[in-house]
């Protein structure tokens, strides 16, 4: 049991899978997370990636506790880096990726949620950073990325009280886009993938590295990017047959 991987029809689904702890990250998690994630990068043919926790109780709930008790601060530091270069090569894939959160999302559950570009939940999923109950910080991104995304206020209630929120709280939050019932959700996210997968990749590609580099930089700087970017698309063939399908009243092909 770990992570597998499987490319169907443009689609990789990866699953983390390791029952005895409900899916909780150890080392070998995570560098196996890191192979399907570089193999995802290098596969030209897929167009969405989805992220999900084997089993019915547990998205991810959380980095391995016994992995990291006995750890040294230099080790712990080393371990955090680790975690979040796994978790950046995630938020660095050109193609759009859905974590599809069944149950547990806590601590590194949670970041690696909020490491993908959507987030669809069961309404049994639930959500925290339960780090500091642990006399730990969140270390593979939640104190920045939760931030971004859902502005310091709850990021700091959901920090600072290692709480549990709910499916629909987190909705209310930001956290998670959707929150569907618990037998609809990969319906819903199979869904999802395929409205994605009919637009066009140039597009979405490039459409996903203006708002990812945007994010960390200037207004100005983001919409100089956009319109470098935006001139890009006409020098792709999906861009002359998206307006020309457009013309002829029919559907693109991409
Ligand atoms: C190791 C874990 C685990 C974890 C669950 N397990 N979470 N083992 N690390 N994060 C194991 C339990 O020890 C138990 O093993 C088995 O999974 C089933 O869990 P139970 O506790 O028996 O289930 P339940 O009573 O239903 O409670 C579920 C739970 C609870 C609420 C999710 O397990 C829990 O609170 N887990 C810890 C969640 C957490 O604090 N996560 C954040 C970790 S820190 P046995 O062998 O007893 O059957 C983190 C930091 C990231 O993520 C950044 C690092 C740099």
């Amino acid at each position: 049991m770990g992570v597998t991987l499987t490319i169907d029809q443009h689609i990789a689904r990866v699953v983390i899978d390791r029952p005895e702890a409900l899916n909780a990250m150890n080392e070998s998690v995570l560098v196996q997370m890191k192979q399907a994630v570089d193999s995802i990068q290098n596969n030209e043919n897929v167009r969405v990636a989805i992220f999900m926790g084997g089993g019915v109780k547990s998205f991810v709930a959380g980095a391995d506790i016994n992995y990291m008790s006995s750890m040294t601060p230099l080790e712990g530091e080393k371990w955090g880096k680790f975690g979040q270069s796994v978790f950046m090569a995630i938020s660095e894939l050109r193609c759009p990726t859905i974590a599809v959160i069944q149950g547990y999302a806590l601590g590194g559950g949670t970041e690696l949620a909020i490491s993908c570009d959507l987030r669809i939940a069961s309404e049994k999923a639930c959500f925290a950073q339960p780090e500091v109950k642990l006399g730990i910080i969140p270390g593979f991104g939640g104190t920045q990325r939760l931030t971004r995304l859902i502005g310091p206020g709850y990021a700091k209630q959901m920090i600072f009280t290692g709480d549990q929120f709910s499916a629909l709280q987190a909705l209310a939050m930001g956290l998670v886009n959707e929150v569907v019932s618990h037998d609809k959700l990969i319906e819903r996210v199979d869904a999802l993938a395929q409205s994605i997968i009919s637009g066009s990749p140039n597009g979405i590609r490039l459409a996903k590295e203006a708002i990812e580099h945007g994010l960390q930089g200037s207004l100005n700087k983001g919409l100089q990017l956009e319109a470098a970017l935006f001139g890009l698309c006409f020098a792709s063939p999906e861009q002359r047959e998206g307006m020309t399908a457009f013309v002829e009243k029919r559907k693109p092909k991409f």
